[in-house]
């Protein structure tokens, strides 16, 4: 079922748990993603870039293998289509291709202009029935060429997006896209406590999910963190099963060359790294 975001955040935020964003990147981990998810009984966001949507040939190819797979697979929890880290560009193109969900990333505009654009997109996303996600303080590390410093946001400023009437807001705390390096000094719990404070009941997102330990994921959850978004994980379990597959020679025997044998181990590994997740932030059972 695709839906937009909205329902499934609040809720999660009501219940004291988070939704999953998973990037995807082509058919192998939209197919992972999705049966997981339902095998869990669990909601989902389906994240895209901008660069993992060019890669797939745009944002209506994905649109329709999404909407396709959710048919053909019988996926009856709630799914969100969700462009991840948008421009102004990007959002228009997402919602006209049939996605259910937007983030508008204009965290790198000065604050007047990330209000100014985020309003409007507020009110064309909420017209057409998507949900939108918004921005305040970059995060660091690096997303499609974009390297961000993990500056911390204002809580002013986030109360500010947040009365535009966003659904879900993403605040940088400290978090960082990839692998954390070994001198980085964790989330910074007091400013998500004085974004949370500001914002009321709207579902916090915390970027960045790789790596985080599970007792942060847990801190950061109980001060309103609705929405948790992984990508690099899944790219390294699928990485790491594929190369145990081709070391030992597997591809080399029998028919172990066809593709539907080499990147089953990767998907299978998606589907583990996203189970364990699921459970982690406490959203299995809950769709
Ligand atoms: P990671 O790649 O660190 O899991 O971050 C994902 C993310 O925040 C996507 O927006």
């Amino acid at each position: 079922m695709l839906v937009s975001a909205k329902e499934m955040l609040q809720k999660a935020r009501e219940g004291k748990y988070a939704v999953g964003q998973f990037n995807i990147n082509n058919l192998e981990w939209t197919k992972a993603v999705l049966l997981t998810a339902q095998e869990m009984k669990s909601p989902v966001i389906l994240g895209v870039s901008e660069g993992a949507g060019k890669y797939m040939t745009g944002f209506g190819t994905v649109a329709a293998m999404v909407k396709a797979m959710i048919d053909e697979l019988n996926i009856t929890v709630p799914v969100a289509l969700h462009l991840d880290h948008g421009t102004y560009d990007g959002c228009y193109k997402c919602i006209k291709a049939g996605f259910s969900s937007i983030m508008f990333d204009g965290s790198h505009y000065p604050i007047a202009e990330n209000v100014e654009k985020t309003t409007e997109l507020v009110h064309v996303a909420h017209q057409l029935g998507l949900s939108i996600e918004a921005e305040v303080g970059s995060i660091g590390g690096e997303e499609d060429g974009v390297v961000g410093m993990g500056e911390c946001a204002d809580p002013d400023e986030c109360k500010q997006i947040a009365d535009l009437g966003v659904d879900m807001l993403a605040a940088g705390i400290g978090n960082i896209h990839g692998k954390y390096p070994e001198n980085w000094s964790g989330l910074s719990f007091d400013t998500l406590a004085a974004v949370n404070e500001k914002v009321g009941d709207m579902p916090l997102v915390l970027h960045g999910g790789t790596g985080i330990p599970e007792d942060m994921i847990k801190k950061a959850i109980s001060l309103g963190v609705a929405k948790i978004n992984v990508n690099t994980e899944c790219q390294l379990s699928f990485a790491a099963a594929t190369r145990e597959y081709i070391e030992a020679g597997k591809d080399q025997q029998g028919k172990g060359f066809d593709p539907r044998k080499l990147l089953a181990p990767g998907a299978e590994a998606i589907k583990a790294t996203v189970r364990e997740k699921i459970e982690l932030f406490g959203s299995a059972n809950k769709a």
